[in-house]
């Protein structure tokens, strides 16, 4: 193995490692067969992933003596629907799976969140492990065990919390995904680095390299890890993962998700921060640093929907409780806090 590969422990209802290193995708097999008494392995993952990555986890896992079964969709967000999960379920019935075999994630946030669903209602619960190869499900989606689909009624409404036995990301998987995708995982890297403050700001502000990539994916899973730990169910805390979200799926939704998920959220930051300023809640120089930060990355732009638009949407927003909506509000990079405001006070928060 050519680098280092750190490990961040998750103890949530179920413990598991996070493994994150560069290069150390063929070595996934051992790290599988090292969690015991597994058969067979089934890889879940898309169309693109597979061409991509498909040939070497299977050799891993075969070189350590498991079985493997492959079920493949195709890619993107379209795909993930109930539908997609009956053929997922379809498949490991066909290859009959028992429940000490393993469902394996390889792919971005779409392929873990149907891998882990489909995981946790065959046989009413198989074991699961996440490979994610996406920037956004290295530091994000494939921690916290939120697993599910959307509906034509909305995106993720249907779904398990299904904590995984294991993550295992090699960030050199980055090297092939498209500039457009990376820049969508790095909108919700300075969602982390506006949370955390410190070192992930300071690396978000420096630019992410080859060389500071694996610490800056330990940074924002280990904040993530301690949200997670502290509040699994997102009854409290968990909820602060939510900034720019509630603004972002406001702009998702008007676009018709045409607007993908980390510009959509790195625009809400910068509506939600400027929006603090305006109300006393974070100094002027902090907000400076934080719309600087996403300049950097060509993020943050206006989504050119008026503010009574993404009002208009939000009281939509699955985090809302009755007449109150939960805000995530930035009092100073690193200290973040929600909120309840009432819906029809939204335009007075953000006027
Ligand atoms: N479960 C959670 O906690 C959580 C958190 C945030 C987001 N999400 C979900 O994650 C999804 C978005 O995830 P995503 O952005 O990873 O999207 P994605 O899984 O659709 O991947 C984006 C695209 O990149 C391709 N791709 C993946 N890895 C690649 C690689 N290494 N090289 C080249 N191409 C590659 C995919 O085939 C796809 O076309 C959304 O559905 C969102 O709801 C879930």
């Amino acid at each position: 193995m050519n680098n280092e590969i750190i490990t961040v422990r998750v103890n949530a209802s179920t413990s598991y490692d996070v493994t994150i290193g560069r290069g150390i995708l063929q070595y996934v097999g051992k790290y599988i067969a090292d969690l015991g008494n597994i058969d067979k392995v089934a890889i879940v993952t898309d169309d693109l992933v597979d061409a991509l990555y498909s040939d070497t986890v299977e050799k891993s896992l075969r070189e350590c003596g498991l079985k493997t079964v492959k079920s493949v969709f195709k890619n993107g967000e379209k795909s993930k629907t109930l539908s997609t999960v009956g053929k997922i379920t379809d498949d490991l019935a066909k290859a009959e799976l028992t429940r000490s075999d393993l469902v394996l994630a390889l792919g971005g946030g779409v392929v873990g969140d149907m891998a882990g669903f489909a995981a946790g209602i065959y046989m009413r619960g198989i074991r699961y492990a996440q490979v994610p190869t996406t920037l956004l499900a290295i530091i994000d989606s494939s921690v916290g065990g939120k697993t599910g689909v959307n509906l034509r009624t909305g995106k993720n409404l249907a779904g398990l919390f299904n904590q995984p036995e294991l993550v295992f990301a090699d960030t050199d998987t980055l090297k092939t995904l498209p500039e457009e995708q990376m820049l969508n995982g790095i909108g919700e890297g300075i969602k982390y680095a506006v949370l955390d403050g410190g070192e992930l700001f300071d690396i978000m502000e420096a630019g992410l390299d080859d060389g500071n990539t694996v610490r800056f994916a330990e940074l924002c899973v280990s904040y993530k890890r301690d949200v997670v730990e502290a509040d699994e169910r997102e009854s409290g805390i968990r909820r602060l993962l939510n900034l720019g979200h509630t603004v972002g799926h406001a702009i998702e939704k008007l676009s018709r998700y045409t607007v993908s998920h980390g510009f959509a959220v790195a625009s809400g930051l910068k509506v939600i921060s400027e929006a603090c300023v305006r109300r006393g809640l974070l100094d002027a120089g902090e907000c400076a640093r934080i719309t600087a930060l996403l300049d950097k990355y060509g993020l943050g732009a206006d989504a050119g929907y008026p503010v009574s638009a993404l009002i208009r949407e939000m009281p939509h927003d699955k985090k809302r409780v009755g007449a109150k909506i939960s805000l995530v509000i930035v009092n100073a990079i690193g200290k973040c806090a929600y909120i309840s405001v009432e819906t029809a006070r939204l335009k007075e928060f953000f006027s």
